[in-house]
């Protein structure tokens, strides 16, 4: 029960529309209309937001406020420091410890590579243990990868990289059956097909899924392959900077210890940067459904050694963030709640869109509802709108909550609020960055042997991602990654390594006037009372 007489009271007014609401099927927006929504509310649109880059690869484009100061930040390093001695020396480096980077990793090895993983964290640590709703891939009669990609390219505004976008739907099936054959419990029927749903945007039902705890099911599988062949992995191990030899290519990488900030030297024939997003730089204030270690270094990394970005000015804010209570602001409510489902409710009990519009166009209705049309319900941190996950049962019958999304059930249950009986409250929270590093199709980026994967890559979804386009992607990408970065190593005579990119970026940054006053990259989200970094 809900203590808070305004937000009980509301929810009241759910719970009695909740008869009317099931049997109502809001119509899905027009093109002018979403266009309209998004240019008024997205905060992707807030031009005050956004700085433009002075200095570097991709000078001129716009970037969140908050990402270009690290950009055009300094290095935590000195440029003219001793490289002489290796401390590690390998072929492929995999700077990473997600989903993506050990699907590189695996490949690489099987590929006969010598490899080696270094995390911030631990493995695992990552995004991707954190995904909830599932993973697309057309597999099924009466779905196709053609259809795939025209749902994810018309989701994204028509701007993803085709190549890239064709590589992610055609590759989609292999993809789940790697993961089934590695031992990822994906949901089945009891005939053994694999069930699967709708998520936003999506013209078949393509979502496989492992319950609501999709992502740690992956990372569990992934994790334990990497670990059963022998991988060597360095925790709480971070790259300040990428190596380049004298011709330019990529080199390795200098590593700092997390815990004494002692510094290393990684020398590898090939660099596959792995990093994933950037939530925990809060933009706009934001709360993030993202992992601790979010902070956008590898879009630092990369851009300092000379990486261009394909579209770092669009973000994506999930619309359903946990609003209420403040133990858990800005966790994700999965996007399956909706699709097996809820319906999005006002604070007055009107069902105020379509469910299942994509998420940029979600996001910004929600937004809307709050603001100028006044209808958000007042919670302690602003204002939320109300999924009413009760609808679920009453659609579906008594136990498809607790089966289906479980792990929802219990991230409520903790706060003594049971979803199967009470709505709970949602808002926007930042989940994911559809820009980073670009690529070509094999996934290198514009720096000869530095390979990208999963979030820090840039132009796969174009300017919106569809739900379970990511999870794909960290394999379809990564497993690449890690196969071109293995066979290129095969040919490369190690030249020797320096910073000399760096010393450039930095007089770059005097010519230009530019001085953040930060050092990058971030590494840690800084939550102290001091507003100190790591
Ligand atoms: O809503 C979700 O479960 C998130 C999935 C995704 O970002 O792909």
């Amino acid at each position: 029960m809900y203590q808070d007489p305004v937000i009980a009271a509301s929810a009241e007014l759910v719970a009695a529309a909740r008869e009317t609401n099931i049997h109502i099927d809001p119509p899905r927006m027009t093109a002018q209309e979403k266009e309209d929504l998004l240019k008024t509310y997205h905060p992707d649109y807030r031009e005050d937001q956004f700085e433009v880059l002075r200095v570097g690869p991709s000078k001129g484009q716009k970037v969140p406020r908050e990402l270009a100061a690290l950009l055009q930040g300094r290095s935590r390093i000195s440029p003219s420091m001793d490289l002489r001695k290796a401390d590690y020396e390998t072929d492929v480096l995999v700077i990473g410890g997600g989903g993506a980077g050990a699907s590189a990793a695996i490949e690489a090895h099987q590929a006969g590579a010598k490899v080696m993983v270094v995390t911030k964290l631990r493995m695992g640590d990552a995004n991707t243990m954190m995904a909830e709703g599932g993973i697309q891939a057309a597999d099924k009669p009466g779905d196709s990868p053609a259809q795939h990609f025209l749902d994810a390219y018309g989701g994204g505004h028509f701007a993803a990289q085709k190549d890239l976008l064709a590589k992610l739907v055609t590759e989609a099936p292999e993809a789940i059956q790697w993961l089934s054959n590695l031992g990822v419990e994906f949901d089945k029927a009891p005939d053994g097909t694999m069930i699967t749903t709708h998520g936003g945007g999506t013209s078949r039902k393509r979502m496989h899924a492992a319950k609501d705890y999709s992502g740690a099911e992956i990372m569990r599988t992934l994790r334990d392959e990497v670990i059963n062949r022998g991988i060597p992995v360095i925790d709480f191990t971070s790259a300040v900077e990428l190596l380049l030899d004298e011709s330019g290519r990529c080199a390795g990488a200098v590593l700092m210890n997390m815990e004494t900030r002692e510094l290393l030297i990684a020398r590898a024939k090939t660099v596959v940067l792995a990093t994933g997003g950037a939530g925990r730089l809060h933009y706009q204030g934001f709360p993030t459904s993202n992992h601790y270690g979010a902070t956008a270094d590898g879009l630092v990394l990369g851009y300092r050694a000379g990486a261009r970005l394909l579209y770092p000015d669009t973000l994506q804010y999930h619309p359903t963030g946990a609003a209420f209570p403040a133990q858990i602001f800005g966790a994700l409510v999965t996007e399956k709640v909706r699709s097996v489902g809820a319906m999005l409710i006002n604070a007055k009990g009107q069902a105020f869109m379509n469910p299942l519009e994509t998420r940029d166009v979600s996001a910004a209705a929600i937004i809307r509802e709050c603001s100028d049309r006044g209808n958000g319900v007042k919670t302690p941190a602003g204002y939320a709108v109300w999924l009413d996950t009760p609808m679920i049962e009453r659609k579906h019958g008594p136990g498809t909550i607790e089966k289906r999304i479980p792990a929802m059930m219990r991230m409520f249950g903790k706060y003594g609020i049971d979803i199967r009986k009470e709505p709970i409250l949602v808002y926007p929270t930042l989940h994911y960055q559809n820009g980073g590093l670009k690529i070509s199709v094999d996934g290198q980026s514009d720096v000869e042997n530095l390979f990208v994967a999963g979030e820090a890559v840039g132009g796969i979804h174009g300017r919106n991602r569809l739900m379970g386009n990511s999870l794909l992607d960290i394999i379809v990408f990564g497993r690449s990654a890690g196969r071109h970065a293995a066979a290129k190593a095969a040919g490369v005579t190690p030249g020797r390594a320096a910073l000399s990119h760096v010393e450039a970026f930095h007089a770059a940054l005097d010519q230009a006037g530019v001085d953040t006053g930060v050092v990058s990259p971030k590494l840690l989200p800084t939550y102290n009372s001091l507003g100190k970094d790591f």
